[in-house]
Protein backbone atom coordinates (compact mmCIF):
# COMPACT_ATOMS: atom_id res chain seq x y z
CA UNK A 1 0.00 0.00 0.00
CA UNK A 2 1.21 4.02 -0.54
CA UNK A 3 2.17 5.84 1.93
CA UNK A 4 0.97 9.00 1.88
CA UNK A 5 4.23 10.66 0.87
CA UNK A 6 4.25 8.16 -2.01
CA UNK A 7 1.08 9.39 -3.44
CA UNK A 8 1.80 13.01 -2.93
CA UNK A 9 5.29 12.08 -4.55
CA UNK A 10 2.97 11.00 -7.66
CA UNK A 11 0.61 13.94 -7.46
CA UNK A 12 3.46 16.48 -8.32
CA UNK A 13 4.66 14.12 -10.45
CA UNK A 14 1.62 14.50 -12.52
CA UNK A 15 2.66 18.23 -12.98
CA UNK A 16 5.60 16.92 -15.53
CA UNK A 17 2.40 14.92 -18.12
CA UNK A 18 0.78 18.13 -18.07
CA UNK A 19 3.55 20.29 -19.21
CA UNK A 20 3.77 17.37 -22.20
CA UNK A 21 0.20 17.81 -23.29
CA UNK A 22 1.58 21.14 -25.53
CA UNK A 23 3.93 18.81 -27.14
CA UNK A 24 0.94 16.39 -28.74
CA UNK A 25 -1.08 16.81 -31.84
CA UNK A 26 -4.36 18.83 -31.86
CA UNK A 27 -5.70 15.82 -31.71
CA UNK A 28 -4.74 13.54 -28.74
CA UNK A 29 -4.38 16.56 -26.82
CA UNK A 30 -8.22 15.98 -25.05
CA UNK A 31 -7.83 12.00 -24.56
CA UNK A 32 -4.16 12.42 -23.02
CA UNK A 33 -5.66 15.31 -20.52
CA UNK A 34 -9.00 13.74 -19.23
CA UNK A 35 -6.19 10.32 -18.62
CA UNK A 36 -4.25 12.65 -16.45
CA UNK A 37 -6.95 14.44 -14.80
CA UNK A 38 -8.40 10.60 -14.00
CA UNK A 39 -5.49 9.97 -12.35
CA UNK A 40 -4.63 13.11 -10.72
CA UNK A 41 -8.47 12.19 -8.74
CA UNK A 42 -7.42 8.74 -8.33
CA UNK A 43 -4.65 10.02 -6.12
CA UNK A 44 -6.59 12.83 -3.94
CA UNK A 45 -9.27 10.27 -3.48
CA UNK A 46 -6.65 8.02 -2.11
CA UNK A 47 -4.77 10.38 0.28
CA UNK A 48 -8.12 11.72 1.48
CA UNK A 49 -8.52 7.98 2.76
CA UNK A 50 -5.52 7.86 3.97
CA UNK A 51 -5.63 11.13 5.78
CA UNK A 52 -8.96 10.38 7.54
CA UNK A 53 -7.89 6.75 8.18
CA UNK A 54 -4.79 8.47 10.29
CA UNK A 55 -6.94 11.32 11.68
CA UNK A 56 -9.49 8.56 13.30
CA UNK A 57 -6.72 6.20 14.44
CA UNK A 58 -4.70 8.93 16.78
CA UNK A 59 -8.22 9.75 18.37
CA UNK A 60 -8.28 7.92 21.75
CA UNK A 61 -11.41 6.40 23.28
CA UNK A 62 -12.52 8.73 26.23
CA UNK A 63 -13.28 8.07 29.50
CA UNK A 64 -16.63 9.70 29.92
CA UNK A 65 -16.59 8.68 33.77
CA UNK A 66 -13.10 10.52 34.52
CA UNK A 67 -13.14 13.80 36.35
CA UNK A 68 -11.72 16.89 34.07
CA UNK A 69 -8.54 17.49 33.35
CA UNK A 70 -7.12 14.15 34.21
CA UNK A 71 -3.86 13.37 32.45
CA UNK A 72 -6.23 10.18 30.85
CA UNK A 73 -8.93 12.45 29.64
CA UNK A 74 -7.74 14.00 26.58
CA UNK A 75 -9.90 16.71 26.20
CA UNK A 76 -9.10 19.57 28.67
CA UNK A 77 -12.29 21.04 29.53
CA UNK A 78 -12.58 24.82 31.30
CA UNK A 79 -16.28 24.15 33.11
CA UNK A 80 -17.96 27.33 33.91
CA UNK A 81 -18.65 29.08 37.25
CA UNK A 82 -21.12 31.07 39.31
CA UNK A 83 -20.91 34.64 38.87
CA UNK A 84 -19.27 36.26 42.23
CA UNK A 85 -22.17 38.09 42.98
CA UNK A 86 -24.87 34.26 42.75
CA UNK A 87 -22.50 32.82 44.85
CA UNK A 88 -22.68 36.08 47.65
CA UNK A 89 -26.50 36.32 46.77
CA UNK A 90 -26.31 32.85 47.82
CA UNK A 91 -24.34 33.86 51.06
CA UNK A 92 -26.92 36.28 51.80
CA UNK A 93 -30.03 34.65 50.95
CA UNK A 94 -28.99 31.65 53.47
CA UNK A 95 -28.12 33.90 56.34
CA UNK A 96 -31.91 35.44 55.96
CA UNK A 97 -33.22 31.72 55.78
CA UNK A 98 -31.63 30.72 58.86
CA UNK A 99 -33.68 33.48 60.61
CA UNK A 100 -36.92 32.08 59.12
CA UNK A 101 -37.27 34.16 56.09
CA UNK A 102 -38.93 33.23 53.38
CA UNK A 103 -37.37 34.11 49.27
CA UNK A 104 -39.14 35.67 46.81
CA UNK A 105 -37.86 36.47 43.85
CA UNK A 106 -38.37 39.96 42.09
CA UNK A 107 -39.13 40.26 38.51
CA UNK A 108 -37.10 42.17 35.64
CA UNK A 109 -40.31 44.56 34.35
CA UNK A 110 -42.73 45.51 36.02
CA UNK A 111 -45.48 48.57 36.19
CA UNK A 112 -46.22 52.67 37.02
CA UNK A 113 -48.75 50.73 40.21
CA UNK A 114 -45.96 48.37 41.66
CA UNK A 115 -43.53 50.73 41.18
CA UNK A 116 -45.24 54.12 42.20
CA UNK A 117 -48.56 54.21 43.31
CA UNK A 118 -49.10 50.63 45.46
CA UNK A 119 -45.16 52.09 47.51
CA UNK A 120 -47.47 55.40 48.44
CA UNK A 121 -45.89 57.51 46.35
CA UNK A 122 -48.42 60.29 45.06
CA UNK A 123 -49.16 61.08 41.81
CA UNK A 124 -46.74 63.98 40.73
CA UNK A 125 -44.74 63.64 44.14
CA UNK A 126 -41.30 64.70 43.53
CA UNK A 127 -40.30 61.72 44.75
CA UNK A 128 -40.96 59.67 41.91
CA UNK A 129 -37.92 61.37 39.78
CA UNK A 130 -35.59 59.38 42.13
CA UNK A 131 -36.54 56.43 40.99
CA UNK A 132 -37.37 57.45 37.60
CA UNK A 133 -35.71 55.02 35.42
CA UNK A 134 -36.53 53.35 31.73
CA UNK A 135 -39.66 52.70 30.06
CA UNK A 136 -39.87 50.45 27.35
CA UNK A 137 -42.74 51.29 24.37
CA UNK A 138 -45.98 49.88 25.92
CA UNK A 139 -45.34 51.37 29.37
CA UNK A 140 -43.84 48.82 31.28
CA UNK A 141 -40.94 49.75 33.82
CA UNK A 142 -37.37 47.44 34.36
CA UNK A 143 -37.94 48.04 38.13
CA UNK A 144 -35.12 50.41 39.86
CA UNK A 145 -35.45 49.01 42.88
CA UNK A 146 -36.95 45.74 44.75
CA UNK A 147 -39.31 47.09 46.52
CA UNK A 148 -41.73 46.97 43.36
CA UNK A 149 -41.84 43.65 44.99
CA UNK A 150 -43.47 44.74 48.30
CA UNK A 151 -47.48 45.10 47.19
CA UNK A 152 -47.10 41.29 45.54
CA UNK A 153 -45.74 39.88 48.74
CA UNK A 154 -48.24 41.60 51.30
CA UNK A 155 -51.25 40.75 49.26
CA UNK A 156 -50.10 37.08 48.63
CA UNK A 157 -48.88 35.99 52.08
CA UNK A 158 -51.41 38.15 54.30
CA UNK A 159 -52.62 34.70 54.77
CA UNK A 160 -50.17 34.21 56.96
CA UNK A 161 -51.60 36.96 59.08
CA UNK A 162 -55.25 35.43 58.77
CA UNK A 163 -53.59 32.26 60.54
CA UNK A 164 -52.38 33.80 63.50
CA UNK A 165 -48.72 33.92 61.56
CA UNK A 166 -45.88 36.37 60.16
CA UNK A 167 -45.05 37.50 56.84
CA UNK A 168 -41.16 37.38 56.96
CA UNK A 169 -39.58 37.31 53.12
CA UNK A 170 -36.88 38.33 51.65
CA UNK A 171 -36.80 39.36 47.83
CA UNK A 172 -33.51 39.16 45.90
CA UNK A 173 -33.68 40.81 42.48
CA UNK A 174 -32.16 42.76 39.64
CA UNK A 175 -32.97 46.57 39.53
CA UNK A 176 -31.85 48.77 36.82
CA UNK A 177 -31.43 52.64 36.76
CA UNK A 178 -30.94 55.50 34.65
CA UNK A 179 -27.01 56.40 35.94
CA UNK A 180 -24.25 57.55 34.66
CA UNK A 181 -21.77 54.53 35.08
CA UNK A 182 -18.47 54.99 37.00
CA UNK A 183 -16.79 52.81 39.68
CA UNK A 184 -19.23 53.32 41.93
CA UNK A 185 -22.47 53.73 40.20
CA UNK A 186 -23.66 50.92 37.69
CA UNK A 187 -27.45 51.18 35.55
CA UNK A 188 -27.99 47.26 36.60
CA UNK A 189 -27.24 45.99 39.61
CA UNK A 190 -28.75 43.66 42.34
CA UNK A 191 -30.73 44.34 45.38
CA UNK A 192 -32.01 42.48 48.44
CA UNK A 193 -35.59 43.44 50.04
CA UNK A 194 -36.74 42.15 53.48
CA UNK A 195 -40.25 42.56 54.44
CA UNK A 196 -41.54 41.32 57.89
CA UNK A 197 -45.24 41.67 59.15
CA UNK A 198 -46.96 40.63 62.73
CA UNK A 199 -49.03 41.92 65.05
CA UNK A 200 -46.38 44.06 67.51
CA UNK A 201 -43.11 44.12 65.14
CA UNK A 202 -40.88 46.68 66.62
CA UNK A 203 -38.03 49.42 65.03
CA UNK A 204 -35.73 47.75 67.36
CA UNK A 205 -36.30 43.95 66.01
CA UNK A 206 -35.62 45.81 62.49
CA UNK A 207 -32.15 46.86 64.05
CA UNK A 208 -31.56 43.49 65.42
CA UNK A 209 -32.52 41.77 62.57
CA UNK A 210 -29.87 44.03 60.32
CA UNK A 211 -27.31 44.18 62.29
CA UNK A 212 -27.51 40.52 62.67
CA UNK A 213 -27.13 39.76 58.71
CA UNK A 214 -24.34 42.23 58.61
CA UNK A 215 -22.14 40.84 61.83
CA UNK A 216 -23.04 37.25 60.21
CA UNK A 217 -22.41 38.39 56.68
CA UNK A 218 -18.93 39.87 57.27
CA UNK A 219 -18.11 37.16 59.95
CA UNK A 220 -17.44 39.60 62.68
CA UNK A 221 -19.06 42.17 65.60
CA UNK A 222 -20.00 45.40 63.86
CA UNK A 223 -21.13 48.88 65.33
CA UNK A 224 -24.51 49.81 63.66
CA UNK A 225 -26.23 53.34 63.26
CA UNK A 226 -28.98 55.24 61.63
CA UNK A 227 -29.63 58.51 59.93
CA UNK A 228 -33.15 59.47 58.51
CA UNK A 229 -34.07 59.24 55.28
CA UNK A 230 -37.12 59.83 53.43
CA UNK A 231 -39.28 56.48 51.34
CA UNK A 232 -42.83 57.05 50.58
CA UNK A 233 -43.42 53.82 51.54
CA UNK A 234 -41.75 53.92 55.41
CA UNK A 235 -42.23 56.01 58.26
CA UNK A 236 -40.24 56.60 59.84
CA UNK A 237 -37.46 56.16 57.02
CA UNK A 238 -34.20 55.53 58.20
CA UNK A 239 -30.55 54.84 56.47
CA UNK A 240 -28.49 52.15 58.13
CA UNK A 241 -24.93 52.03 58.36
CA UNK A 242 -22.30 49.88 59.52
CA UNK A 243 -18.99 50.26 61.01
CA UNK A 244 -16.15 49.50 58.53
CA UNK A 245 -15.10 46.28 59.25
CA UNK A 246 -11.92 46.39 60.91
CA UNK A 247 -10.64 43.46 59.00
CA UNK A 248 -11.62 44.91 55.40
CA UNK A 249 -9.05 48.12 56.35
CA UNK A 250 -11.33 50.23 59.08
CA UNK A 251 -9.78 51.74 61.61
CA UNK A 252 -12.62 51.98 64.09
CA UNK A 253 -13.91 55.37 62.34
CA UNK A 254 -15.58 55.03 59.06
CA UNK A 255 -19.80 54.62 58.39
CA UNK A 256 -20.83 52.75 55.36
CA UNK A 257 -24.39 53.32 54.14
CA UNK A 258 -25.83 50.24 53.75
CA UNK A 259 -29.47 50.23 53.12
CA UNK A 260 -32.56 52.12 53.73
CA UNK A 261 -35.33 50.86 55.66
CA UNK A 262 -38.18 51.98 57.91
CA UNK A 263 -41.59 50.95 59.13
CA UNK A 264 -43.92 50.29 56.41
CA UNK A 265 -46.14 53.09 56.13
CA UNK A 266 -49.51 52.17 56.84
CA UNK A 267 -50.97 53.21 53.23
CA UNK A 268 -48.82 50.55 51.86
CA UNK A 269 -50.37 48.20 54.40
CA UNK A 270 -53.89 49.19 53.55
CA UNK A 271 -52.76 49.18 49.91
CA UNK A 272 -52.15 45.35 50.16
CA UNK A 273 -55.25 44.72 52.48
CA UNK A 274 -53.95 44.42 55.64
CA UNK A 275 -55.56 46.64 58.82
CA UNK A 276 -52.44 49.03 59.59
CA UNK A 277 -54.47 49.16 62.94
CA UNK A 278 -53.54 45.49 64.11
CA UNK A 279 -50.41 44.62 62.24
CA UNK A 280 -47.00 46.66 61.97
CA UNK A 281 -44.41 45.84 59.82
CA UNK A 282 -40.93 46.97 58.39
CA UNK A 283 -39.25 46.80 55.90
CA UNK A 284 -35.50 47.17 54.22
CA UNK A 285 -33.99 47.30 50.56
CA UNK A 286 -29.75 47.27 49.38
CA UNK A 287 -27.39 46.57 47.25
CA UNK A 288 -25.57 43.57 46.65
CA UNK A 289 -22.91 44.52 44.83
CA UNK A 290 -21.62 46.93 47.40
CA UNK A 291 -21.86 44.27 50.14
CA UNK A 292 -19.90 41.63 48.27
CA UNK A 293 -17.29 45.03 46.99
CA UNK A 294 -16.38 45.39 50.55
CA UNK A 295 -16.02 42.37 51.36
CA UNK A 296 -14.00 41.78 48.48
CA UNK A 297 -12.33 45.14 48.76
CA UNK A 298 -13.17 45.83 45.73
CA UNK A 299 -13.04 49.71 44.00
CA UNK A 300 -14.78 49.32 40.18
CA UNK A 301 -18.49 47.73 40.12
CA UNK A 302 -18.10 47.98 36.78
CA UNK A 303 -16.34 45.02 36.93
CA UNK A 304 -19.39 42.83 37.64
CA UNK A 305 -20.95 43.36 34.40
CA UNK A 306 -17.73 43.20 32.19
CA UNK A 307 -17.50 39.57 31.41
CA UNK A 308 -13.99 39.97 32.57
CA UNK A 309 -12.64 36.44 32.90
CA UNK A 310 -9.57 37.15 34.68
CA UNK A 311 -11.49 39.21 37.23
CA UNK A 312 -14.77 36.53 37.31
CA UNK A 313 -12.06 33.46 37.56
CA UNK A 314 -10.49 35.37 41.12
CA UNK A 315 -13.28 34.72 42.93
N1 LIG B 1 -36.02 50.79 47.74
C1 LIG B 1 -35.13 51.73 48.40
C2 LIG B 1 -34.04 52.12 47.43
O1 LIG B 1 -33.68 51.34 46.57
C3 LIG B 1 -34.55 51.12 49.63
C4 LIG B 1 -35.58 50.86 50.67
C5 LIG B 1 -35.85 51.80 51.61
C6 LIG B 1 -36.29 49.68 50.70
C7 LIG B 1 -36.81 51.58 52.60
C8 LIG B 1 -37.26 49.44 51.68
C9 LIG B 1 -37.49 50.41 52.61
O2 LIG B 1 -37.97 48.32 51.75
O3 LIG B 1 -38.44 50.16 53.54
O4 LIG B 1 -33.55 53.19 47.50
Amino acid sequence: MSTLEQLKAELKALGAEYAKIKTLPESERKDFGQKINDKKQEIINKIKALESEQTSANIKPIDITAPFGINSNPIAIETGSKHPLMVELDRVIDIYSRMGFGVVESRQLDDEFHMFDALNFPKGHPARDGYDTFRTEEGFIPPAHTSTMQHRVLKNYKKNLDNNGQIAVVIPGRVFRNEDVDATHEHTFYQCEGIFVSKNATFAEMLGVLKNFFETYYGQNLKIKTQPGFFPFTEPSIELLIEKPKSLGGKGDGWLEMLGCGMIHPNVLKNAGIDPEQYKGFAWGGGIDRLVMLKYQLNDIRYFESAKLDFLKEF
